[in-house]
């Protein structure tokens, strides 16, 4: 093992992820990239749980200016047609890079001696393996669920197309 990327989207299940990526590059001291994908085209209930975790707006609103109430009020419907409005955009860009920061504290706090962090948008799975890819990654941790609702489903879409694609070793935490 040379180098491990995780990916989150924030969710309790990513937080596995990066608690099992960060032991393992610890413990074989090696480089952890953390990458997470900004969700500008997903429906607004999934950004709104979002932006709720603990707290998320909240601390990375203390680093902006942004009002993060455009995400849980009608602007929702700005998804569904035109392009998110520059609000819309800038609170999820703050909200993904307080994910990644947390989790780069998380990693460090288990012991990873070299953690970098990555944000991208665009498809999630196909940004996931370009950025693990760039990374220079060998084996890439995802959780098995995210903030999605279809709990129906055993593997979350992101996390199957990973599996399906990756040309390196995926692990899926559950
Ligand atoms: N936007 C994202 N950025 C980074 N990692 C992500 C992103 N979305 C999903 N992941 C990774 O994939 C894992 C599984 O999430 P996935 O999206 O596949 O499940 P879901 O949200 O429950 O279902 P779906 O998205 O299909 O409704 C997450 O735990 C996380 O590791
Ligand atoms: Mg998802």
């Amino acid at each position: 093992m040379k180098h491990v990327f995780v990916a989150t989207d924030g969710s309790d299940t990513a937080m596995k992820a990066i608690d099992m990526a960060a032991e393992m590059a610890a413990k074989f001291d090696v480089p952890l990239t953390v990458g997470h994908v900004l969700q500008f085209a997903r429906p607004s209930a999934e950004l709104a749980r979002m932006a709720e975790i603990e707290h998320l707006a909240q601390s990375a609103s203390q680093k902006s200016t942004v009002d993060f109430r455009v995400l849980t009020g009608h602007s929702g419907d700005l998804f569904s047609d035109t392009r998110p409005s520059g609000d819309v955009v800038t609170a999820i860009t703050a909200i993904g890079d307080e994910i990644v920061h947390r989790a780069d504290a998380r990693a460090r706090e288990l012991g990873v001696r070299e953690v970098d962090t990555m944000t991208e948008q665009g498809d999630p799975a196909d940004a996931i393996l370009d950025m693990a890819t760039s990374a220079g990654a060998d084996v890439i941790v995802v959780g098995h669920r995210g903030l999605g609702r279809l709990k129906s489903l055993l593997l979350g879409s992101v996390a199957q197309k990973v599996l399906q694609h990756a040309d390196c070793t995926v692990i899926s935490v559950r």
